[in-house]
């Protein structure tokens, strides 16, 4: 669809169409050779727990008229499709510190139903890792997978690495032979618990007892399959009082076995300060450069050649439920818990959330949008009923579809505000992308301001002659509009056809409160 900008934000003053903007002339500052890194598209994975509904009537409903035959939902297996995701996270979460992997493996009819003290749900056992393997494949996707390191130790987790990864003569290896799975699953990337930092976490453990533990797991790990990696798990949001102690003590004991480090943030507008809300990355890009000099520090106390590299194994916008989840009944199965409704303004902040991860690319080798259906998720369903995409669907979309190949440094000239918690906050965040290989070029630009369209302007010399290929623009005259099962379009991406390129130089109008992908391709 092809709007006119004009016609489509009528309900905010559009100042620089009238000609008196002060915002015109945002300038971005690029060239091909100024590289940050190459981007790994693990960074636009995302993550399934065993919560909520996200398996019991998201992924899998066997009594849903669109499911296969192993009782997963046709419609959603294509929507996850259609946002690109190579990694998935499972099977949690708060989820997996009381899990038995066990109890999820063999006929489904022995399987035990057990409680989960995580969410005080029931868990029925339906889909345990085999089961969700093959869901994986479907959506051609690979696994990410947890070991639970609250209730259990090191002689599970390398037991369940035995049962996934070895190929066979050996009990554990035999017993998935056994169960259906004649070949190793080869998952390759683990992560040692979840969130141990928090009270919450079943089992949480202080910072020496997690880093011996978590080091001692990873090791039998790798001696059964030296070809893993393995996520150790940092605080687990920038607000622990603990943090960044939690970090580098961790990382102090467990420095040789592990690859990576966790982080995890989420963020809301539970004040209904928009501008304040629309900031909340450049705490989030602290977060980021905080841990990554914990991780160099230790790399400096250890005179190690080894860099360990960041794993933003979770990382949403999530406010929305809060009220509705302290209602829900103990004990039952397949919970409406965490089902926020997204509207426009969350998208932007994902837009935003994507931006700081992609200009990170150096370090940030893997992250998970948390979750991916029904909880905290970019794809609703109804049980016996449709699926359709929230608004968060779309940037998260357009940069695993688009942001492929190097993220380039970006210098951005843009007017700043100032709110409760930030100072010098750009109107614009911006990262650039290009691919050497395809040729193509892609510019993602968040506009923050809630009343006015902003012009950015970006020289293209350095690429010689570029095509225009396409401005894609989401933004809607209501902050607050959402897409719901009876009105799946209210938010969605709409082209502009007013963006050119002229004398080498790109010149393209973002639209008050908007996130945009800018598509080129040198010739
Ligand atoms: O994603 C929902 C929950 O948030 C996860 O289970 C937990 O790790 C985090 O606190």
């Amino acid at each position: 669809m092809t709007v006119n900008p004009m016609n489509l934000y009528t309900k905010r003053k559009n100042v620089f169409l009238e000609g008196k903007s002060i915002m015109d002339n945002v300038r971005l500052s690029i060239h091909k050779e100024f590289q940050i890194g190459q981007i790994d598209r693990r960074i636009y994975g995302s993550f399934i727990e065993h919560m909520g509904r996200a398996v019991y009537s998201g992924i899998y409903e066997p009594d849903h008229p669109l499911s296969n035959q192993l009782g997963f939902r046709q419609d959603v297996i294509r929507l996850v499709k259609e946002l690109n995701v190579p990694i998935i996270r499972y099977p949690g979460g708060n989820f997996v510190s009381g899990y038995r992997w066990e109890d999820g493996v063999g006929p489904v009819s022995q399987r035990p139903k057990q409680l989960d003290l995580a969410w005080l749900a029931t868990e029925p056992n339906l889909v345990g890792i085999n089961e969700f393997i093959q869901w994986t494949r479907e959506v051609n996707s690979q696994m990410m997978m947890a070991v639970n390191l609250g209730t259990r130790g090191v002689s599970a987790a390398k037991n369940l690495v035995e049962y996934c990864n070895h190929s066979g003569n050996s009990y554990w290896s035999d017993l998935r032979k056994k169960h259906g799975f004649d070949s190793p699953h080869g998952i390759k990337v683990w992560c040692l618990g979840n969130e141990m930092d928090g009270p919450w976490q079943i089992g949480q453990k202080k910072a020496e007892e997690y880093g011996a533990l978590a080091r001692e797991a990873g090791k039998a790990m790798k001696w059964v399959d030296p070809t893993i990696e393995l996520v150790l798990c940092g605080s687990s949001s920038s607000g622990m009082t603990t943090f960044p102690d939690w970090d580098a003590t961790v990382l102090d004991l467990a420095y040789d076995t592990v690859d990576y480090l966790s982080l995890h943030a989420y963020y809301g507008n539970q004040k209904n300060d928009t501008l304040n809300y629309l900031a909340c990355t450049l705490d989030m890009d602290r977060f980021i450069h905080s841990v990554v000099s914990v991780c160099d520090y230790i790399k400096a106390k250890k005179r190690s050649n080894k860099t360990i590299n960041l794993s933003f194994d979770e990382w949403n916008v999530c406010y929305h439920s809060d009220d509705a989840d302290q209602k829900i009944q103990p004990w039952s199965m397949a919970q409406h818990r965490a089902e926020d409704i997204y509207n426009l303004e969350d998208a932007i902040v994902v837009g935003l959330m994507l931006i700081t991860l992609l200009k990170h690319t150096d370090r940030i080798k893997m992250a998970c949008m948390a979750q991916l259906v029904n909880v905290l998720a970019p794809i609703m369903t109804r049980e016996n009923g449709g699926a359709w995409r929230q608004t968060i669907f779309y940037p998260f979309m357009h940069t695993s579809l688009w942001a492929r190949g190097t993220v380039l440094y970006s210098v951005l000239d843009s007017p700043k505000y100032d709110c409760k918690d930030f100072t010098d906050v750009s109107y614009v965040d911006s990262v650039a992308v290009y691919d050497a290989l395809s040729g193509e070029i892609a510019i993602f630009a968040v506009n923050r301001n809630l009343e006015d369209c902003i012009v950015l302007k970006c020289d293209l010399r350095s690429f010689g002659n570029c095509r225009f290929v396409e401005h894609l623009t989401l933004t809607h005259e209501n902050p607050k509009a959402v897409n719901t099962e009876q009105n799946p379009s209210s938010v969605i991406p709409h082209t502009i056809r007013s963006s050119i390129i002229k004398d080498d130089e790109l010149v393209a109008e973002l639209p008050s409160l908007s996130w945009n992908v800018i598509r080129l391709k040198t010739i």
